[in-house]
C-alpha cells in the first residue's frame, strides 16, 4: 500500500516513522492509516459513479470506534452480526437507518435492540429465525424489514473456512426453497420483505462467482415478482479480496460495472444494490508491528521469536494465511531463512514461515495486511494483553485503543471465599 512505504531506509506510515511508534507506544502495536481508508472507500465510491448503492462496511473486520466513525464519517453504512457491533456502531454515531443485520444466532434482544434502534433490513437466514423476528417485533409494535439471505450454492474459489455461499455451509436459505419461504414471510405479522441477499465468500479474486450468484438472485426476484412479491433491494455482500502477496485483487470497478450492466440488460435497475465489503476497506490500511526478542538457530529450522503471537494475529494459525513482513529498517547485511514465531505455547503460533530476512534481536517488523480480522479476532490466550491500536493522519497519529493491563486481564474474575 503507498501509505505505507520507506523513506531514507525507513518504513513509514503516512508521515509518521513506525519506528517512532514503536519506541514510544512499544509492541506489538496495530498501526491504521486514515489515507489509506479514505482511498479504499474512494475506489467503491468511484466504482458507483451516480448509481444507488448503500455500502454497508463489513464491521466484524475491524470494529475499532475510530475506525467506524473515519467510516461513519465518509458516509457509509455499517454491516452488523451482533447485538455488541449494534452498541459500537451507535457509540460512533452512526445512522442506524444505513445497518444491515446479518447473522445466523440472532437473538431475541439483539433483534430487539435493532427493531428499537431503527436499522435498515435483517438478514434472515432461517425459517425459525424469520419467525422468531415476527414475533419480536409483534411484541414490541414494530416492523422489521427483511431481506432473506439466500444461499446460491456457488463456489467462491476461497479457501474453505471463509467460503460461505455452498450448499453445505450454515449460512442463509437454501435458493430453491427462497420462493416459498418469501411467501411465508411476506404472510408474517411484523415482517415487511424489503431485499434478498447473499454472501458467498471472503477474499475472493475472481469476478465470475459473484455473476454465478447474481444470476440465480435475479431468476430468484423474476419468479418473486410472478409471486406478486415486490423487492427493493439486491444485497451481494462482502467478500472482494485484497493482496497478501501475489493476488491480483478484484477491483471494485471491475464488479461493479459488470453488475449495473447485468441489472440494466435484465430490466432491475431499480433496485438499490447494497454491499458488505470488509476486507477490501481496512485490510491493507493497517499492520502490526512486532519486536524480535530472540533468533533462535536450529539444525532444522531458524526461528524469529517476536513479541506478537497467535493471539495477537490469528489468521496464519486458522488459515495458514500468509502475511508480508517488513523489517522497519532493513539491513544490509545477508539473508537468513526465518520462521517468524510468537512466544505462545502451540506449533501453530507462527506469523510467517521461511522469509528471507537479516534481522538483529531488537529489530521491528511489520506484518502486513494486518486491518481487517487483525485486532478483532485477538484473544488473551496465554494471559497476553491485547496490543494497542494507532490510527496515523498524515504526521500526526491518535492512540485509539490502550493496550491492555493485568488489571484488563483479571477484570471481573474472583475467587471462592477462603
Ligand atoms: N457480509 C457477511 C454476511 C459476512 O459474513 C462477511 C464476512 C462480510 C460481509 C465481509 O466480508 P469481506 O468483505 O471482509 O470478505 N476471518 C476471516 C474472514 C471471515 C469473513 C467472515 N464474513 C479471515 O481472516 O480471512
Amino acid at each position: 500500500s503507498p501509505h505505507f512505504h520507506y523513506r531514507n531506509g525507513e518504513l513509514f506510515a503516512e508521515g509518521v516513522a513506525l519506528s517512532t511508534l514503536a519506541r514510544q507506544l512499544g509492541t506489538p502495536l496495530y498501526v491504521y492509516s486514515r489515507a489509506a481508508l479514505a482511498t479504499a472507500w474512494a475506489a467503491y465510491q468511484e466504482a458507483i459513479g451516480s448509481h444507488r448503492v448503500l455500502v454497508c462496511f463489513g464491521m466484524k473486520a475491524n470494529s475499532n470506534l475510530a475506525v467506524l466513525k473515519e467510516f461513519a464519517r465518509l458516509g457509509s453504512g455499517f454491516d452488523i452480526v451482533s447485538g455488541g457491533e449494534l452498541a459500537r456502531v451507535l457509540a460512533a454515531g452512526a445512522n442506524p437507518a444505513k445497518v444491515v443485520f446479518s447473522g445466523v444466532g440472532k437473538q431475541d434482544w439483539e433483534m430487539q435492540a435493532a427493531l428499537e434502534a431503527g436499522v435498515k433490513c435483517f438478514n434472515v437466514e432461517s425459517l425459525p429465525e424469520l419467525k422468531r423476528l415476527s414475533e419480536v417485533a409483534n411484541r414490541i409494535g414494530k416492523l422489521a424489514a427483511v431481506s432473506l439471505r439466500v444461499n446460491p450454492d456457488v463456489d467462491a474459489q476461497t479457501h474453505p473456512y471463509i467460503s460461505t455461499g455452498l450448499k453445505e455451509n450454515k449460512f442463509g436459505i437454501a435458493i430453491e426453497e427462497a420462493p416459498a419461504a418469501y411467501q411465508l414471510a411476506s404472510t408474517l405479522p411484523g415482517i415487511q420483505v424489503v431485499g434478498v441477499d447473499c454472501h458467498i465468500g471472503s477474499q475472493i479474486t475472481e469476478v465470475s462467482p459473484y455473476l454465478d450468484a447474481l444470476d440465480k438472485l435475479l431468476k430468484l426476484i423474476e419468479q418473486l415478482v410472478r409471486q406478486g412479491i415486490q423487492l427493493k433491494h439486491l444485497d451481494l455482500g462482502g467478500g472482494l479480496g485484497i493482496r497478501y502477496d501475489d493476488e491480483t485483487p478484484l477491483a471494485p470497478k471491475v464488479l461493479l460495472d459488470k453488475v449495473f450492466a447485468e441489472l440494466r440488460a435484465r430490466g432491475f435497475d431499480h433496485l438499490e444494490l447494497v454491499l458488505e465489503p470488509g476486507r477490501s476497506l481496512v485490510g491493507n490500511a493497517g499492520v502490526l508491528l512486532t519486536t524480535v526478542q530472540y533468533l533462535k538457530l536450529t539444525d532444522a529450522r531458524n526461528f524469529a521469536i517476536v513479541d506478537a503471537a497467535m493471539n495477537d494475529l490469528m489468521r496464519p494459525a486458522l488459515y495458514e494465511a500468509w502475511h508480508g513482513v517488513l523489517p522497519l529498517k532493513p539491513r544490509t547485511s545477508a539473508n537468513t531463512l526465518y520462521d517468524v514465531v510468537g512466544p505462545v505455547c502451540e506449533s501453530a503460533d507462527w506469523l510467517a514461515r521461511a522469509r528471507q530476512l537479516a534481522l538483529e534481536q531488537g529489530d521491528v517488523l511489520a506484518i502486513e495486511s494486518a486491518g481487517a480480522y487483525g485486532f478483532v479476532m485477538a484473544g488473551n490466550y496465554n494471559s497476553r494483553p491485547r496490543p494497542a491500536e494507532v490510527m496515523v493522519d498524515g504526521e500526526n497519529y491518535h492512540v485509539i485503543r490502550q493496550r491492555e493491563t493485568f488489571a484488563d486481564l483479571i477484570r471481573g474474575e474472583s475467587c471462592l471465599p477462603d
